[in-house]
C-alpha cells in the first residue's frame, strides 16, 4: 500500500469503536494492557492457569541465556489431556469438538470430546506398538480429516514430536522434511477431495520414501478415498486394522513443560526451509490465552478456522488453541466452492470466523450477492490472517460477511512466534480497516529504523518483538546458530521478524509486507531461493531469478526469469509448462511461477549479485529503478524488450 493510499483511508477517518454488548463481558479488559506491561510474567502465569498441569512450575520464565527461553520451569503438562481428556472429565465429553465437513456433498461427521479422547487414546496405543517413543519424530501428510487431529494429539500424548508437512507440498518437499529431522513414522491417507476429485498422498509418499532410502520403518495409512495404492508389505500398515483394534485406556504421561512438541518447517531467506521448534507448556499457554482472549471466546460459540492443519495457523488455531479450550469448530475439507463456506456458517450458526485476506478478495470478486443469500447472522467475530489485509477487503468482509455488527480483528503473527501477536481485542481496541493496530496485552512489539531506535508516530521502519512470549520458537532444528543468526543477531537483543510495518500517527501499527527474499502467495510463505533452486535443477535452466509481484486476488504471485542453458536452445514452444510443472514437482502447486519469462541476462551489480528489485518493476510494470549499479546497465533494455514481446503474446 503506498502513503497516499494510507493517508486517505485514514483521512476518511474509518474507525469502529468495540460493540458495547461485547466491551461489557469482554474476556480480556482494557486494564489487561497496563497490568501485563507492569509484570508480563504474572500475566501470562494466570493464562497458563487455564491449563491443567501434572506438577506446577516454579518459575514462569527463565530468560538467562537469551534468545534461548524457557517457560514455565519445573512445571509438566500433557497437551493431549488438555485438549481432549480433561474437557470429558469436566463433564463435556457429549460436546461437539469437531462439526466436520467433507468435500463430497453430504460426507460429514461429529466428533464428541468423549469420541475425540477415545480416538487418541486409541492411536497413542497404535503408535507405542509401532515402536513410537517420547522424543521420536514422526511425520503427518494428511487431507483435513478428523484423524489428522488424533494423530497429532496422539503424538503430543506419547511426547513424540510430530512434523505435518502440509498435503500440497511435493513428494520432495516432504522428503526432505523427514530426513531434516530424521522421523522414522509417516502417517499419510490414500487421498483427499480437492476440487471434486481424490487427490493422491499415498503415491507421493512412496516417491519421497524411495528419496529417503530405509529411514522410515512404517507407514501409516488412513483409508479416506477408497482409491487403489500401492502396498509395501512390512512397511505401510492401514490407520484402520492397527489404531482400530486398540484400548481406549491410555495411561498419558505428564511431559516437562519445555518437551518439545512439534517442528514446523516454513520457507525463510535461504533455499532450505527451517525447522521452526515449539515446545509443549508455553505453546499451550501461549495459543489457548490468545484464542480465548482474540476472539473473546464463550461457551456457547461455533468456531471456524479455514486454515489448513498443515500450516502453523492450523496447529495454533484449529487443534491446540480451540481443544485447549474445549471449543466447538468446524473443520472443512477441499477447496470452497461459490457460496460452499456461507452455507456452512448457515447451517454450523458459526459465530467466530478466521480465514485469510486472499480469500475474502476472491469472494469480493464473485460479488456480493453470493454471501447475500444465505443467513449468517450467526456471525459476531470476524478473524484476519497470513498477510496484509488492504483496506477495501477489510471493509467489505466486516460490511458483507459480518453484516456491520461484528469486529474484526487482523491478526499479525507468524510460524516463529507460535501465537498471534498484534492485533485488536475485540471488545476493548478500536479497529480499522488494514491495521493490525497493536501488541497483545504481555506482547511488546515496536517498529524502528535501521538503528534500533523506536520510529516516530506516521513512520515506518521494521517490525520488532522486544521480550520472549511463551509461544515463541525455542530454536531451529538442530541448528542453533541459524536460529541465532536469524532472528536475533540484526540487532542486541531484538527479534527481528523480517516484515516492515509503520505506525500511523495515532501509534497504531500497519503491516506493510516481509522485507527480506520471502514472498507470501494467497497468505502462503515462501522463499524466492527455493523456488529459483527448483528451477535449475531442471536441466535446461541455467540460472534464474524469482520476484514476488503484488497480484490483485493472492497478494503477491512468483514471477521468475530465467536463462536457458545453450544446449536448450530456445526450449522449445512449451519450455514455461514445463517450467511450472517442474516447480510443481519439486515444492507443489502452490509455488507455481504465474509467468517465466526466458531471458537473455540477468541483471547483476559487479560482484555478481542479482538486483531482484529491478526484476519487480518488470513484473510489476513500473518504470525501472535506478541501474547504476549494475555491471551491465543494458540488460533491462533486453530485459524489458522481452517482457513486451512475451505480453503481447499472451
Ligand atoms: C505475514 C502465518 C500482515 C507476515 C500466521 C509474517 C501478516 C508472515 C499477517 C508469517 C497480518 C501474517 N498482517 N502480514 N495479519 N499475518 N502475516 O509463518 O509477513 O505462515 O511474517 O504465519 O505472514 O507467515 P507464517
Amino acid at each position: 500500500m503506498n502513503d497516499q493510499t494510507l493517508s486517505n483511508l485514514l483521512s476518511e477517518d474509518r474507525r469502529f469503536e468495540p460493540p458495547a454488548e461485547l466491551a461489557a463481558n469482554a474476556n480480556v479488559k482494557e486494564e489487561a494492557y497496563e497490568r501485563a506491561a507492569a509484570d508480563p510474567e504474572a500475566y501470562w502465569e494466570t493464562a497458563a492457569e487455564r491449563l491443567d498441569w501434572g506438577q506446577k512450575w516454579d518459575q514462569v520464565l527463565d530468560w538467562t541465556n537469551p534468545p534461548f527461553a524457557k517457560w514455565f520451569v519445573g512445571g509438566t503438562i500433557n497437551a493431549s489431556v488438555n485438549c481432549a481428556d480433561r474437557h470429558v472429565a469436566a463433564g463435556n465429553g457429549d460436546r461437539v469438538a469437531i462439526h466436520w465437513v467433507g468435500e463430497p456433498e453430504g460426507d460429514t461427521r461429529d466428533v464428541t470430546y468423549a469420541e475425540l479422547a477415545d480416538e487418541v487414546a486409541k492411536a497413542a496405543n497404535a503408535l507405542t506398538e509401532l515402536g513410537v517413543r517420547k522424543g521420536d519424530r514422526v511425520a503427518i501428510y494428511m487431507p483435513m480429516i478428523p484423524e489428522v487431529v488424533v494423530a497429532m494429539l496422539a503424538c503430543a500424548r506419547l511426547g513424540a514430536i510430530h512434523t505435518v508437512v502440509f498435503g500440497g507440498f511435493s513428494a520432495d518437499a516432504l522428503a526432505s522434511r523427514v530426513i531434516d529431522c530424521d522421523a522414522r513414522v509417516v502417517i499419510t491417507a490414500d487421498g483427499g477431495f480437492r476440487r471434486g476429485a481424490p487427490s493422491a498422498l499415498k503415491p507421493a509418499v512412496d516417491e519421497a520414501m524411495e528419496k529417503v532410502g530405509d529411514l522410515v520403518r512404517t507407514v501409516l495409512v488412513v483409508r479416506r478415498t477408497g482409491q487403489d495404492v500401492d502396498w509395501h508389505e512390512g512397511r505401510d500398515l492401514w490407520w484402520h486394522e492397527v489404531v482400530g483394534r486398540q484400548s481406549t485406556e491410555h495411561e498419558p504421561e505428564m511431559h516437562d513443560s519445555e518437551h518439545p512438541l512439534f517442528v514446523m518447517y516454513t520457507s525463510g531467506s535461504t533455499g532450505k526451509p527451517k525447522g521452526i521448534l515449539h515446545t509443549t507448556g508455553g505453546y499451550l499457554t501461549g495459543t489457548s490465552w490468545t484464542h480465548w482472549s482474540v476472539f473473546d471466546l464463550k461457551d456457547d460459540d461455533v468456531y471456524w478456522c479455514t486454515a489448513d492443519v498443515g500450516w502453523i495457523t492450523g496447529h495454533s488455531y484449529l487443534v491446540y488453541g480451540p481443544l485447549a479450550n474445549g471449543v466447538t469448530q468446524v473443520m472443512f475439507e477441499g477447496t470452497p466452492e461459490k457460496g460452499s463456506w456461507w452455507k456452512v456458517i448457515q447451517d454450523y450458526k458459526v459465530s467466530i470466523f478466521y480465514t485469510a485476506p486472499t480469500a475474502i478478495r476472491t469472494f469480493m470478486k464473485q460479488g456480493r450477492e453470493i454471501p447475500d443469500s444465505y443467513d449468517m447472522s450467526s456471525l459476531r467475530v470476524l478473524g484476519s490472517v497470513g498477510e496484509p489485509i488492504n483496506p477495501e477487503a477489510y471493509v467489505w468482509y466486516r460490511s458483507v460477511i459480518g453484516g456491520d455488527r461484528c469486529p474484526v480483528v487482523d491478526t499479525w503473527w507468524q510460524t516463529e512466534t507460535g501465537q498471534i501477536m498484534i492485533s485488536p481485542l475485540p471488545g476493548v481496541t478500536a479497529a480499522k480497516p488494514g491495521s493490525a493496530m497493536k501488541a497483545l496485552p504481555g506482547i511488546s512489539a515496536d517498529v524502528v529504523d535501521d538503528d534500533a531506535h523506536s520510529v516516530p508516530n506516521g513512520t515506518g521502519g521494521y517490525l520488532v518483538l522486544k521480550q520472549p512470549w511463551p509461544a515463541m520458537l525455542r530454536t531451529l532444528w538442530g541448528d542453533d546458530q541459524r536460529f541465532k543468526d536469524t532472528y536475533w543477531s540484526r540487532w542486541e537483543g531484538l527479534y527481528f521478524a523480517g516484515d516492515g510495518a509503520k505506525r500511523d500517527d495515532d501509534g497504531d501499527i500497519w503491516l506493510l509486507g516481509r522485507v527480506d527474499d520471502v514472498m507470501n502467495v494467497s497468505g502462503h510463505r515462501l522463499s524466492t531461493t527455493e523456488i529459483e533452486s527448483a528451477l535449475v535443477s531442471h536441466p535446461k535452466v541455467a540460472e534464474a531469478a524469482v520476484v514476488g509481484a503484488s497480484d490483485e486476488t493472492t497478494g503477491q504471485a512468483v514471477i521468475a526469469f530465467v536463462i536457458l542453458r545453450e544446449a536448450a536452445g530456445d526450449g522449445g514452444p512449451d519450455i514455461v509448462e514445463e517450467l511450472r510443472k517442474h516447480v510443481a514437482h519439486e515444492i507443489g502447486p502452490i509455488a507455481k511461477p504465474r509467468q517465466i519469462m526466458v531471458v537473455p541476462e540477468l541483471p547483476k551489480t559487479r560482484s555478481g549479485k542479482i538486483m531482484r528489485r529491478l526484476l519487480k518493476d518488470v513484473a510489476e510494470n513500473r518504470e525501472i529503478g535506478d541501474v547504476t549499479t549494475l555491471a551491465d546497465s543494458t540488460v533491462m533494455d533486453l530485459i524489458k524488450a522481452r517482457e513486451a514481446e512475451s505480453s503481447s503474446a499472451d
